[in-house]
C-alpha cells in the first residue's frame, strides 16, 4: 500500500497499487530478464482481468449478432451491447445512451465529426480552429475538410511550456470560425487544457467545440455535461479497455441533424433502390456489425474504474509525475519537453547527444518501456524544434521503484554515450 501523500497542502487518500497490480496480468511480465517496467500507457493501457475476461465471456457465452435477431443470444448480445453505451453515457454524464455512437476510436470519432458535421458547416472561406498540441488524429481530418471546402486551418500557437496561449486561442475564434477542435490532455508533453474556459471563449461566439479526451478519461473524471463542449471524443484501449473500440459523445440534437458518416446495415429505417430512410441517432452512425465483444469490454473497463477511488488514483499519477519531474530534472544534459501548471502524468524529455530511438531502446534493454519518435504530434515536436523524445506515461497502477528503475535505465544511457 502507498503511504498517503500530500498534494498542494492536501491529504490525499492512499491507494493499494500492489493490490491494483494484481489484476494487470501484463505488469507480471519480465521483458528482456527484467521485470517489465511498463511507462506507455500514453501510446495503450494494460487491461485488467476483468476486461480480459468480459470479452472471453461473451465470446463463451453469448456470441451473437446485436440488434438483428429475436433469438436468445441475440438478445442477450444486445442487451450486453445496449448496457455498455449506457455506462459510457455515465462515465461521460451524456444526457442520454442516445448521445453515446460507438467508433473504433478517438480517430474515427473525430473523422466522423469532421465527415459529417463538419462537412456540413464549412464553406469556402471557412476557419477550423485547432492547437498546436493536436495529436495527428485532431489535424489531419480537419486538414482534409478544409482542402475539399476551400476553407483554412487555424492553428492556436503553444507557449515554450507547452500550454495554449489562451488570448491567441482567443484572438483566432472570428466570425469565419465554424468549429474549434482541441485536445482535453496533450499524449506528447501531458499538458492539461483549461477545456472550460476554451468551450466558453468559443461558445461565446457560437462556435461548436470537438474535444479529444483520448489522455484524459484514463486519468480523470470528465463531465461533458460541466464541459459544455459539443462533441467529445475518446478510445477504449487507452482506458484499460480493447483496442479497436471507443466512442463518441456528441449533444442529441446535432446528432440528430448531421447526415449519416457510412451507409450499410444497422443505420437505416428502410430501404429501397430510390431512397433510403436512415435510423435515428445514434444507431444512424454505426453502420455494419459493430465490435460487440470491444464494447462489452470496455464496459468492463467503466466499471473497473467505477469501482476505483479516483481521486485517490490521480494523486498517486500526481505523486509519480512529480517524483519523476525531479529527479529527471537533475539529469545532466536531459531536458524536460513540456512543462505545465496542469499536467497528467507524461514526462516527454531529450537527452543532449542521443537520439531517442537509441535512449528507448537501452531502456528496453533494461526492461523499461517508453514510446519514443514524434507521438503522432509532429507539428508540437517542430515548436520545440525537435523530431523526437522519450516519453515515459504513467497510470495509476505504476510505482515510485519503477520510477527508479526509469532513473537507472537513463544513467544507463548516459554511460553507453557517456
Ligand atoms: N496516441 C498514442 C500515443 O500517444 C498512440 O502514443
Amino acid at each position: 500500500m502507498t503511504k498517503a501523500v500530500e498534494r498542494r497542502g492536501r491529504k490525499v487518500p492512499a491507494l493499494d497499487v500492489a493490490r491494483i497490480r494484481e489484476d494487470f496480468p501484463g505488469l507480471g511480465l519480465a521483458i528482456r530478464g527484467h521485470p517489465l517496467v511498463y511507462l506507455d500507457n500514453a501510446a495503450t493501457s494494460q487491461k485488467p482481468h476483468a476486461v480480459i475476461e468480459a470479452e472471453a465471456r461473451f465470446y463463451r457465452e453469448h456470441c451473437a449478432n446485436v440488434h438483428r435477431g429475436v433469438h436468445y443470444l441475440s438478445e442477450k448480445a444486445t442487451s450486453s451491447y445496449e448496457s455498455a453505451r449506457a455506462k459510457v453515457a455515465r462515465l461521460l454524464n451524456a444526457a442520454s445512451p442516445e448521445e453515446i455512437v460507438f467508433t473504433r476510436g478517438t480517430t474515427e470519432s473525430i473523422n466522423l465529426v469532421a465527415r459529417t458535421f463538419g462537412r456540413s458547416r464549412v464553406g469556402a472561406g471557412d476557419e477550423v480552429l485547432i492547437t498546436a498540441m493536436e495529436h495527428h488524429s485532431n489535424i489531419v481530418p480537419w486538414q482534409m475538410l478544409v482542402e475539399e471546402r476551400g476553407a483554412r486551418l487555424a492553428v492556436a500557437p503553444v507557449d515554450d511550456r507547452g500550454q495554449v496561449v489562451l488570448e491567441e486561442f482567443e484572438r483566432l475564434l472570428t466570425e469565419r470560425t465554424r468549429v474549434a477542435a482541441f485536445v482535453h490532455v496533450s499524449n506528447a508533453v501531458g499538458t492539461v487544457n483549461p477545456v472550460r474556459q476554451m468551450v466558453e471563449l468559443a461558445r461565446r461566439r457560437g462556435v461548436p467545440t470537438v474535444v479529444d479526451g483520448a489522455q484524459a478519461v484514463p486519468h480523470m473524471p470528465v463531465d461533458v455535461a460541466a464541459l459544455g463542449c459539443d462533441f467529445y471524443a475518446f478510445s477504449s484501449h487507452k482506458a484499460f479497455g480493447p483496442t479497436g473500440v471507443g466512442a463518441l459523445w456528441g449533444r442529441l440534437e446535432h446528432l440528430e441533424a448531421m447526415p449519416p458518416y457510412q451507409g450499410g446495415g444497422e443505420m437505416i429505417r428502410k430501404v429501397t433502390f430510390e431512397k433510403t430512410e436512415y435510423a435515428e441517432p445514434p444507431f444512424k452512425f454505426e453502420a455494419g456489425t459493430p465490435n460487440i465483444a470491444g464494447a462489452v469490454g470496455l464496459g468492463a473497463a467503466i466499471d473497473y474504474l467505477g469501482a476505483m477511488d479516483r481521486e485517490a488514483a490521480a494523486a498517486h499519477e500526481a505523486d509519480l509525475l512529480d517524483a519523476a519531474t525531479a529527479a529527471l530534472g537533475e539529469v545532466p544534459g536531459l531536458r524536460l519537453i513540456g512543462t505545465a501548471a496542469e499536467k497528467t502524468g507524461v514526462v516527454s524529455f531529450v537527452i543532449d547527444g542521443v537520439h531517442a530511438h537509441d535512449v528507448g531502446t537501452i531502456l528496453d534493454r533494461e526492461g523499461v518501456a517508453v514510446r519514443t519518435g514524434h507521438h503522432c504530434a509532429q507539428p508540437l515536436m517542430k515548436r520545440f524544434g525537435l523530431a523526437a523524445t522519450a516519453r515515459a506515461s504513467f497510470a495509476f497502477y505504476n510505482t515510485r521503484e519503477e520510477v527508479e528503475r526509469l532513473l537507472a535505465a537513463i544513467e544507463r544511457v548516459r554511460q553507453v554515450f557517456g
